[in-house]
């Protein structure tokens, strides 16, 4: 060990369990690849004011949580610590939505940076794969995207997970929800934090874990009964169409979300297995940050899901995924001969697309026999200088222990064969 760690609340992801994390982005990412979604990298940081003001100066994330720093230059920069202000951010500056297309769909993999307190599940650098689309109303983009994200769910073989539904409502109907909420929230024993929260985020009061908090919570108003006609309507048929396609989903009126961008339909998926960091994944309608971040009116959906977490519940489910080894054919030289004509073959067969590797370093045939074993090769090649007098290698298929001698010359082509 060096005498550096990895900083608190992070981790590496190192061979074999990393295939586990490529293998799961790719399982994200699948389904919006197949779906008109653009892949679209942005930069790991970004003006603060991008997230103050598009995640919200009340949010957990912005006032607690953000990692800022100002640069030489004198820059308030932060390390991005979720992807849809900087994704709608690069969209409007490259002029997407202009191109005449909309939705503008999008699609990205990335890091994340969160100060929180570490758990099990909850780390203070994240991936997620997420999905925006941008600049159109319509529920049936709610529903693909909610579709999409069970589609990548189920293909990962996932099946204890609920994904959670709810609408909060437009620039019409929630201010008048949230003056009734506030009323309410007003007349209760509340120590000072959260009597502030009632006056800058009510909605979150709600999200109060506390017992003593939740029974006073008994009676307040539901956002339902305030829905405006044309959000009930837009909720309604994002429900019918999810129904339409066999994704089940509960109606959590509970649901508020740890972001302020969110209007109409939330959604958030929830894994059983997980214990208190039980989020998944989440994400919703943002129709009013465009706006909000200086763009034009551009009401858009979409979704992150976190990978870590992800993996987390793959375990929680017991599933292996099936991952193919990553090497095919694995070379061992005996000799400076053997070697020179083995990875001159080796890189021949790298060429043609098979997966190969070799013994490097001169440790003797037992410990390359050791590396060939670990590399989960289905063939290993051997050859020294007696082979080679004979103009022939020998081929051991690892599988079945049989070993047999090849020209140099058929090598590339019976391995081929072989492996067909
Ligand atoms: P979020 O709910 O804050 O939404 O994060 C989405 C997912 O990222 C969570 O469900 C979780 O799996 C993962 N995640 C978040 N924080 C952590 C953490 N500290 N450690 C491990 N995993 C974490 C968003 O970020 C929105 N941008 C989603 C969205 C996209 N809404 C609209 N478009």
């Amino acid at each position: 060990m060096s005498t550096f760690k990895a900083p608190k609340g992070t981790y590496d992801l190192t061979p074999p369990d990393s295939a586990k994390y490529l293998a799961v982005r790719e399982a994200i990412s699948a389904p919006l690849k197949n779906s008109g979604y653009g892949y679209i990298e942005t930069p790991g940081f970004e003006d603060v004011a991008l997230f103050s003001r598009g995640v919200g100066e009340s949010t957990d994330i912005v006032s607690k949580e953000m990692y800022t720093l100002t640069t030489k230059g004198g820059s308030e920069l932060a390390l991005r610590p979720e992807g849809t202000a900087s994704v709608l951010r690069a969209a409007l500056e490259a002029n997407l939505h202009k191109l005449g297309n909309l939705p503008v769909k999008l699609w990205y993999s990335g890091s994340y940076y969160r100060y929180e307190r570490p758990q099990k599940g909850r780390y203070r650098h994240f991936s997620q794969v997420g999905a925006e689309a941008i600049g159109a109303e319509d529920p049936a983009l709610d529903a693909e995207l909610i579709i999409l994200a069970d589609q990548a769910y189920r293909s990962l073989g996932l099946q204890n997970f609920r994904i959670l539904l709810n609408s909060l409502g437009d620039k019409e109907c929630r201010p008048v929800y949230r003056d009734a909420l506030q009323g309410f929230l007003r007349e209760l024993e509340l120590d000072e934090d959260t009597r502030r929260r009632i006056e800058l985020n009510p909605l979150r009061v709600l999200d109060d874990k506390r017992p003593e908090v939740q029974k006073q919570l008994v009676g307040a108003p539901v956002l339902r009964d305030y829905l405006c006609d044309a959000c009930k309507a837009y909720h309604e048929e994002v429900r019918d169409l999810l129904t339409a396609a066999g994704v089940a989903y509960e109606d959590d009126e509970k649901l508020v979300r740890g972001l302020d961008y969110y209007t109409r339909t939330t959604f958030e998926f929830v894994h059983d297995g997980l214990g208190s960091q039980s989020a998944v994944g989440g994400g919703g309608r943002y129709d009013g940050l465009s706006e909000m971040i200086g763009g034009p009116a551009l009401p858009s959906v979409g979704w992150a899901l976190g990978v870590d977490r992800t993996v987390l519940a793959l375990e929680a489910e017991g599933i292996e995924l099936e991952l193919p080894a990553s090497t095919s054919v694995f070379a061992v030289p005996l000799g400076e001969e053997a070697r020179r004509v083995l990875f001159a073959k080796v890189t021949e067969l790298r060429k043609l697309g098979v997966a190969a590797d070799f013994a490097f370093g001169s440790r003797g045939l037992k410990g390359a026999m050791k590396s060939a074993n670990r590399s989960g090769a289905r063939l290993t090649v051997v050859a020294g200088e007696r082979d080679l007098a004979d103009g022939v290698v020998q081929l051991k298929d690892m599988e079945s222990g049989e070993q047999q001698p090849v020209a140099l010359d058929a090598l590339v082509a019976e391995i081929q064969q072989k492996l067909a």
